[in-house]
């Protein structure tokens, strides 16, 4: 199924000069960027994008991490490119990502783990995708491999 992902290269990243290669992946891999904007996310539109974490010990240091500095927030799309994301990224904890996973290759910690993708609960990718961006912002083309 053709389907839409949220992809976000945390502050580490940015900072790190990992956007490039991040990007190059997903193209290379087929995926179709759709919508892009790099952006200092504020304190609420965190605490809204990590909503269901806000109960876990780690909430109060995830919010300042993804607030320190400026993200590149994306939306591909492909085949079943939730699941594709996701493999690409590896597991959340670098140290248990496989290499040529981009945790597994540039992944520090579980906090400054590089990126961000939606995960496979149903309608995370939607709920993700229309907090970032507006249905305008999103845009159509061909790809041609
Ligand atoms: P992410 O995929 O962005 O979704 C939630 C994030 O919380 C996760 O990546 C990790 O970066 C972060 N996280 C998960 N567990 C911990 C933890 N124990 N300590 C700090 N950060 C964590």
């Amino acid at each position: 199924e053709t389907e839409r992902t949220f992809v976000m290269v945390k502050p580490d990243g940015v900072q790190r000069g990992l956007i490039g290669e991040i990007v190059s992946r997903f193209e290379d891999r087929g995926l179709k960027l759709v919508g892009a904007k790099f952006v200092r996310i504020d304190r609420d539109l965190a605490e809204r994008h990590y909503g269901e974490h806000e109960d876990k010990p780690f909430f109060g240091d995830l919010v300042s991490f993804i607030t320190s500095g400026p993200v590149m927030a994306m939306v591909w799309e492909g085949q079943d490119a939730v699941a594709q994301v996701r493999t690409m990224m590896g597991e959340t904890d670098p140290a248990e990502s496989a290499p040529g996973t981009v945790r597994g290759d540039f992944g520090l910690d579980l906090g400054r783990n590089v990126i961000h993708g939606s995960d496979t609960e149903e309608g995370s990718n939607e709920r993700e995708i229309d907090l970032f961006f507006d249905e305008d912002e999103l845009l159509d083309y061909e790809r041609s491999d």
